[in-house]
């Protein structure tokens, strides 16, 4: 059982976020808020743990803003290394080190890293040729250069990863590359670089993930890893032709930096190095003995990172450990549409913070509760509230409240002693006693969104014993009975202060405060919950009630939901086009089974005449051949398409949709169709040469 394996050492990062930007929720929810409730709940257990992060400072991102703003990088860096510190501060993200990649010590690492690999001729060493900007004087690599992706075809594809399809790409792969900086098109010139070659790591890649960690990693992380290796691996540069970052440390090097991606991930050891230093500690059981466990907490961009390129620099550098696990989570979206820092489309958190002070742990709550563990989800405002009122004030709040406030009015403030105990409150004092088994299974196996709703069902578990067991009425005729039921109420409330501070950290430092268990008063530790003892004796006195949670009224939901509408007119009135709020993301439908899918008949056809359906303005008459026959097929797309443009085009054709007629002429089928960014149809295109009609889609 989970409740009792002995502890461990635990190194727990969590992605350094790059200081070109404040954050949004969705850093919280997807990176900072469950590395912090796992790290949280480590040390209750009495595990021994180092939480490091610190900001990413190097890169294209930042040499980017700062010639944007026309400032240094430094004046950059500063700025929002100052501003995302606090914030994590402000949201109790617990971290042992918050360091930067600008610090002293992490130039000193990364650059030995570097060069102990170097020297163990771990790089290939080669001159090629790289996209230059002649107007800029410089070279192109990663954010620098923008163009069309070559396996998705999308347009703002970057120089070294597709955000639409999540590739990682080289400069060089790009189609119709174009600087960012001077938004001419780059030549090429020759310059030399250091390439980690991944491909000699292919084997140890296949057995360490493929093989060791099928059952134990999260299904997304390891189909992306599959993948990867699948495709075979490649060199990768880690040197870059910039003026910022780490010098690259050997002959040869000179104006060169390292790429900021080798040298980030390095700054998760350089941060440890920081902490021991502080805390007279060594740093280094924490990254080579090898029963430590080192999990990262990332966002899904970051998962080839942390899965395949550190671990392959952890293992040529030799003694060092690999993660455990890489708990990486999918996306948070805001009101349907994506996150964008460009845009302002997000709920900043020192926004947050100004608008609902002291109101950390509703944030927490919702954005856990809501966590995008498995699929993209969405942040609404109406659920934030609805999380708030519901459960936080309704449930937990209000459970505490009564009995806080109970325990005054009867016995002013002394916690009675029980009387004997009926059938009723012995179960749900053994229920109590499963519930630390029961949210270490969720948090060991990475559900945070699972725990948190195991947390909201103890509360619920003393809500539905006071409304039970009635001890406001029952006080005019059973004195005696109410000092039980107050006792094991009590005793609940105490549960509830130890089990939810890794989720709720500010309010479990407020109820602990409420009950006078803070600072060691009685045993607060995670098995204190489960043990034999009683959490709180008789005798033992609480404090004054106070409220943990406020109701959110309607008026300031409405506020917020006008500040993004507001945001969206200021988007509409800067760009020229309409569709500013690019991928406006539609929720998942209803899940379906297999039969159901496979009642679709779905076949490639060629459309081989098209023409306007007379007097209708959106309708196309097309006749297609299905491979099966060929039909007549009416077509809403007259609006994207001239007839003559789209005769020869493959199409993805439904083929038993019952026929139906429009204007008169019937229709045999539907053509499958998507819009693209202008909100202009295209077809879902089963573009490979050599598909033949009538093939069947599934
Ligand atoms: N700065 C990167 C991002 O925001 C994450 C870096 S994680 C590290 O996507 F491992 F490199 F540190
Ligand atoms: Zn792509």
């Amino acid at each position: 059982m989970a409740q009792n394996t002995s502890p461990s050492r635990y190194t727990i990062t969590a992605a350094l976020p790059y200081t070109n930007g404040p954050i949004h929720i969705g850093h919280l929810a997807g990176v900072y808020v469950p590395a912090d409730i796992y790290s949280r709940y480590l040390r209750l257990k009495g595990n021994d743990v180092a939480f490091v992060c610190g900001s990413d400072e190097h890169g294209v991102a930042i040499s980017m803003k700062a010639k944007k703003e026309g400032v240094t990088p430094k004046e950059i860096i500063d700025k929002y290394h100052g501003i995302i510190k606090k914030s994590f501060a402000d949201f109790g993200i617990s971290f042992d080190n918050y360091s930067r990649t600008s610090a002293q010590v992490h130039h000193e690492t990364a650059s030995e890293f570097f060069k102990k690999m170097y020297e163990q001729g771990d790089f290939i060493e080669e001159e090629t040729e790289q996209l230059y900007d002649d107007e800029a004087n410089q070279f192109l690599a990663d954010r620098f250069v923008i163009g069309t992706c070559p396996r998705c075809g999308h347009h703002e594809a970057y120089g070294d990863q597709c955000e639409n399809c999540g590739s990682s790409l080289n400069a060089t792969d790009l189609i119709d590359p174009k600087s960012t900086i001077t938004g001419t098109v780059p030549t090429l010139k020759k310059t030399k670089h250091w390439f980690l070659p991944l491909d000699r790591y292919e084997g140890f890649l296949k057995k360490w993930i493929l093989e060791g960690h099928k059952s134990d990693w999260k299904p997304n992380v390891y189909g992306q890893c599959k993948s990867w290796i699948d495709e075979g691996l490649k060199p990768r540069a880690v040197t870059r032709d910039l003026d910022w970052g780490i010098p690259v440390p050997v002959d040869g090097g000179e104006g060169k930096v390292l790429y900021v991606w080798f040298d980030a991930p390095i700054g998760y050891i350089s941060s440890t190095k920081e902490w021991a230093e502080r805390e007279g500690k060594d740093w280094e059981p924490y990254w080579k003995d090898q029963s430590t466990k080192l999990v990262h907490f990332i966002g899904k961009d970051n998962i080839v990172f942390h899965c395949i390129i550190f671990p392959s620099m952890l293992q040529a550098n030799g003694d060092y450990i690999l993660p455990e696990n890489v708990p990486a989570n999918e996306f948070l979206n805001l009101e349907g549409n994506k996150l964008s820092t460009s845009k302002n489309w997000a709920v900043w958190l020192h926004e947050y913070l100004e608008e609902f002070p002291d109101m950390q742990d509703v944030l927490r709550y919702a954005l856990t509760a809501n966590a995008p563990e498995t699929k993209d989800n969405d942040f609404t405002w109406k659920d934030f509230q609805a999380r708030n009122n519901n459960e936080l004030v309704a449930i937990f709040g209000n459970f505490v409240n009564r009995v806080a406030v109970l325990t005054h009015k009867y016995y002013d403030g002394t916690i009675p002693a029980p009387g004997e105990l009926t059938n009723t409150d012995k179960e749900t004092l053994s229920s109590l006693k499963s519930y630390p088994d029961l949210l270490s299974n969720s948090l060991e196996r990475y559900r945070f969104r699972e725990g948190s709703q195991e947390l909201m069902n103890l509360a619920r578990l003393g809500n539905k014993y006071l409304a039970d067991a009635e001890p406001w009425k029952l006080i005019k005729t059973d004195e005696e009975r109410v000092k039980t039921i107050m006792y094991v109420a009590l005793q609940i409330a105490a549960g509830l202060a130890i089990l939810s501070e890794p989720f709720l950290p500010f309010t479990s430092k407020k109820l602990k405060g409420i009950l006078n268990v803070q600072s060691g008063k009685v045993e607060t530790s995670w098995a204190s919950v489960s043990s034999e003892d009683t959490l709180l004796p008789a005798g033992h006195i609480i404090n004054k009630s106070e409220l943990l949670f406020r109701k959110i009224e309607d008026a300031e939901i409405e506020h917020q939901l006008q500040k993004l509408e507001d945001t969206k007119k200021e988007n509409a009135s800067t760009t020229n086009s309409a569709a500013t709020m690019e991928n406006k993301i539609v929720p998942q439908k209803d899940t379906i089974t297999y039969d159901d899918f496979s009642k679709l008949d779905m076949r490639v056809g060629t459309i081989i005449e098209a023409e306007k359906m007379p007097k209708a303005d959106k309708l196309l008459v097309l006749k297609v051949d299905t491979g099966l026959d060929t039909r007549t097929i009416v077509s809403g797309i007259a609006k994207s398409f001239k007839p003559e443009d789209i005769v020869g085009k493959k199409v993805t054709v439904l083929v038993n949709l019952a026929p139906r007629k429009l204007r008169g002429v019937e229709s045999q089928g539907m053509i499958l169709m998507t819009e693209n960014k202008e909100e202009k149809l295209v077809f879902v295109n089963p573009d490979a040469d050599g598909v033949l009609n009538g093939e069947v889609i599934s």
